[in-house]
C-alpha cells in the first residue's frame, strides 16, 4: 500500500528508498514513514469535508505520532492539531504550529500545562470535568483572558473496540455524563464565569472502529443535549467535535471503510438531525490520529537469534520489540511482517517474533509465514506509524530508534537514534557517593 513495493532486487522499497540501504545507512531498529502516504490521509479526510461545503476542522491527534516534524506536515495540509500535554503543546508551538488552530485535550490538564496554553493562545481547550472548567476560568481570569471551550461528555456509546480503548461509556474517566445532568450543569455554569467562551460539544467513542453506526448514535446523543441546552439555557453550541477513532487495517480481517465514508456518515448524519431540530448548522470538528499516520509506518529490524522448538514453536527474535511497539503486550494487537531483503520468496515456515526484552510478553508476532528466516535477515513490520513511536520506552535502557520520512528516494531522519548519553544523560550521582565521570 502507499508508495511500497517490491523492487527488482527483491528488495521491499518505501517512498522511492530501498529498506536495505535505510538499514546501511540508519540501522535497525528503525520507523520509516511514508510522507506521501501521510499527506494523502490528510487530504482525503480535508477533501472529504471539503465536498460537504459545511464549516469543519480536521485535527490531527498528535498523540498517535508527534514530533516536530509531523507537526509541520499537519500544519502544511491545513489541519488543526489535538495536544494532551505540556510535551505535545511544547512540540507543536516548536514546530511553528499555529496557536489558534490547536486543541488542548486531556482528564487532568495541570494548572501550569493550562497556563502555558492560554499564554500560547491557543484555539481552544477541550474541558473535561468541573474541577477543570473552573481551573481554566480561574487562570484565565488571571491572565486577563477569555478563552474558547468545548464540553467533552460522555455519550453512552460503547464502539466495538477493544476494552481498554473504548472511552463513550458512562464508567469512564473522560468527560461529562449526559444522563445524571452533570454535563447539562456544566454548561448552566459557564454563564457565571465571564472568562470562559463556550462553543459546543465534544464526543470520542473509542479508538480503531470499524463501523459507522457508533459515530451516527454519539451524532444523536449530542444533538439532544444540545435541543435540551437550547431550549432550557438558550445555549447555542457553534462546534460539534465527534474525536477520532476511524480505524485502520493491521491484519487481514479488518475492515475500515475509506476515510470519506467516516466523514460522509458523520456529516450526513449531523445535517439530519440538526435541521431535525431546526438547529442552525454547527462547524464539524473531528481527531483522527491512528487513521493519518498508523499505515504509513513501517518498523525495520534486523533478526538475531532464533529458537526451534520442535512440535511447539519456532522463535524468531529481532533487535527491538515492547520498546518500540508496546501494543502486542499492551493490547494483544497483532501485525503483519515480511523479510525486507527477501520480500519477493514464498513464505516457508510459520515463526514468532519475540522482541529483545527480558520478560516473556515481549513478543511482537504470534505466527507469522515468513521465506526461510536467518540471522541477519530485515524483518518489516507493517502499521507501526500510530502509537509506537509514540508510546516507545527505554526499558532495558533500550535506546529509542531513529524515525525517517522516505518520500520520492529520499531519507530524512525526523527523530535521531537515541544515544548513550541520552540513556544516562538525566541521571545523578548523589555526591555522597563516589563520583564518576559521565
Ligand atoms: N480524540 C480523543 C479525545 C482521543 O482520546 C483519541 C485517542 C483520539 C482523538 C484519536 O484516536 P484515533 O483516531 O487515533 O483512534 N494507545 C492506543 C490508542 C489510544 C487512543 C486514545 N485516544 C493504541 O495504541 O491503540
Amino acid at each position: 500500500h502507499g508508495t511500497s513495493k517490491i523492487n527488482d532486487q527483491g528488495h521491499l522499497e518505501i517512498g522511492g528508498c530501498d529498506t536495505s540501504d535505510l538499514v546501511k545507512r540508519f540501522g535497525t531498529p528503525l520507523y520509516v514513514m511514508d510522507e506521501a502516504l501521510i499527506r494523502q490521509r490528510c487530504r482525503e479526510y480535508v477533501d472529504a469535508f471539503r465536498a460537504t461545503g459545511l464549516k469543519f476542522q480536521v485535527a490531527y491527534a498528535s498523540k498517535a505520532f508527534c514530533v516536530m516534524a509531523m507537526c509541520r506536515i499537519v500544519e502544511e495540509e491545513g489541519m488543526s492539531l489535538d495536544v494532551v500535554s505540556d510535551g505535545e503543546l511544547y512540540t507543536a508551538l516548536k514546530a511553528g504550529f499555529p496557536p489558534e488552530r490547536i486543541h488542548f485535550h486531556g482528564n487532568n490538564k495541570t494548572p501550569y500545562e493550562i497556563g502555558m496554553a492560554i499564554e500560547a493562545q491557543i484555539g481552544c481547550f477541550v474541558v473535561d470535568n468541573r474541577v477543570e472548567l473552573h481551573m481554566v476560568n480561574a487562570i484565565a481570569a488571571e491572565k486577563r483572558r477569555k478563552v474558547n471551550i468545548l464540553f467533552r461528555i460522555t455519550p453512552g456509546v460503547e464502539a466495538h473496540t477493544h476494552e481498554y480503548i473504548s472511552t463513550g461509556q458512562n464508567d469512564s474517566k473522560f468527560g461529562f455524563d449526559l444522563d445524571n445532568g452533570s454535563a447539562f450543569r456544566a454548561v448552566q455554569e459557564v454563564a457565571q464565569l465571564p472568562n470562559i467562551e463556550l462553543l459546543g460539544i465534544h464526543s470520542h467513542i473509542g479508538s480503531q472502529i470499524f463501523e459507522v453506526e457508533g459515530f451516527q448514535l454519539a451524532v444523536d446523543k449530542v444533538i439532544g443535549f444540545a435541543a435540551k441546552v437550547r431550549s432550557e439555557l438558550g445555549v447555542i453550541f457553534s462546534v460539534v467535535n465527534l474525536g477520532g477513532g476511524f480505524g485502520i487495517r493491521y491484519v487481514e480481517g479488518d475492515t475500515p471503510l475509506p476515510v470519506a465514508s467516516y466523514v460522509q456518515a458523520i456529516t450526513e448524519s449531523v445535517i439530519t438531525n440538526f435541521s431535525r431540530y431546526d438547529y442552525p448548522m454547527p462547524e464539524i470538528w473531528i481527531e483522527p490520529g491512528r487513521s493519518i499516520v498508523g499505515d504509513s509506518g513501517t518498523t525495520l529490524y534486523t533478526v538475531g537469534t532464533y529458537k526451534d522448538i520442535p512440535g511447539i514453536r519456532k522463535y524468531v527474535a529481532v533487535d527491538g520489540g515492547m520498546t518500540d511497539n508496546p501494543r502486542p503486550a499492551l493490547y494483544e494487537s497483532r501485525y503483519e511482517a515480511m523479510l525486507a531483503n527477501r520480500a519477493n520468496e514464498p513464505g516457508e515456515e510459520v515463526v514468532s517474533i519475540a522482541g529483545k526484552c527480558c520478560e516473556s510478553g515481549d513478543m511482537l508476532i504470534w505466527d507469522v509465514e515468513l521465506p526461510k528466516v536467518n540471522t541477519g535477515d530485515t524483518l518489516a513490520v507493517s502499521c507501526t506509524g500510530a502509537y509506537n513511536y509514540a508510546m516507545a520506552s527505554n526499558y532495558n535502557r533500550i535506546r529509542r530508534p531513529a524515525v525517517v520520512f522516505v518520500k520520492d528516494g529520499e531519507a530524512d531522519v525526523v527523530v535521531e537514534r537515541e544515544s548513550y548519553e541520552n540513556i544516562i544523560g538525566n541521571d545523578v550521582v548523589p555526591s555522597r557517593m563516589k563520583q564518576v565521570s559521565k
